[in-house]
């Protein structure tokens, strides 16, 4: 891998990918959407194996949303049969490499088949220490708050904490992702502007980089241009330039 000038030790500690444009992809070249899903994979491959060697730590994908139950059926059949497939032919792989798997979403809504092999792939990874891949399915921002709200209600509700004691670190602490670290860099591709329910409260701080290149298309060079514009970024976190100081210290995961 050239890395052209990427800095290794600058790297966002957690990337997310709105992974989207398959059915433009797909369309573009006169085939089905499914075509679009079945090619979308290599790059999920490229991402992973290239996080992986580079040493960013977590890496969440957007596989699909609460609201892409709405498609056709059979879009969504096939969805679910390529994703099924992927988990079970990644597994060894995952294994060779240290990664471990997470599901965050609404599991429940996923067909038995689909389900089993997460639930095997999840626990058979849930000792590696080599990178986190957190794959987000049936899943979204809207939902993740509303269980963290039914959740603090609960404690409120059973007297195991206060109203007065509800403060931000416990809200993270209260939502699916609550042993993963807030996203350095968000990814979305197909060129589209918008959060389409992803993480909302997730990514107050968080870099946006959005690439008109579709999925199917986005492999190791795209990958690599949107984290060497990660970067060039500067992150100020609501403060002045001058109290942030040299440039080069105001990127990646210890800030
Ligand atoms: C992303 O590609 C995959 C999922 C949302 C599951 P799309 O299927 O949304 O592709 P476009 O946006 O129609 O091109
Ligand atoms: C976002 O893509 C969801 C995933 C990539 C899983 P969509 O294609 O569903 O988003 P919209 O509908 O264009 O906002
Ligand atoms: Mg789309």
């Amino acid at each position: 891998m050239n890395l052209k000038g990427l800095a290794k030790n600058r790297l966002p500690g957690h990337v997310a990918i709105i992974m989207d444009g398959n059915g433009r992809w797909a369309r573009l070249r006169g085939k089905g959407r499914i075509e679009g899903h079945r090619r979308g994979r290599a790059s999920v491959r490229t991402v992973v194996e290239m996080s992986r060697r580079l040493g960013i730590p977590y890496l969440s994908l957007y596989a699909f949303s609460t609201e892409n139950w709405l498609r056709p059926k059979e879009e969504v059949h096939a969805l679910m049969d390529l994703l099924e497939h992927y988990l079970a032919v990644e597994q060894p792989k995952m294994m060779r490499h240290g990664i471990r798997l997470l599901a965050i979403g609404d599991k429940s809504r996923l067909p038995d088949a689909v389900l089993r092999t997460l639930e095997h792939a999840v626990r058979a990874t849930q000792h590696n220490t080599g990178m986190t891949v957190v794959l987000a399915l049936s899943y979204s921002g809207r939902d993740d708050i509303a269980r963290m709200v039914q959740g603090i209600a609960r404690k409120v509700r059973d007297g195991a904490c206060a109203v007065e004691d509800i403060n931000e670190e416990m809200i993270s602490g209260h939502m699916e992702t609550k042993s993963i670290p807030d996203p350095d860099l968000l990814i979305r591709t197909s060129g589209e502007m918008r959060i389409s329910n992803f993480f909302l409260w997730q990514i107050p701080y968080t870099e946006l980089y959005i690439t008109s290149t579709l999925w199917p298309d986005f492999r190791e060079a795209e990958y690599l241009e949107a984290l060497l514009e990660f970067q060039r970024r500067r992150r100020r976190f609501g403060r002045t330039d001058e109290q942030i100081g040299e440039p080069l210290r105001s990127v990646g995961r210890s800030q």
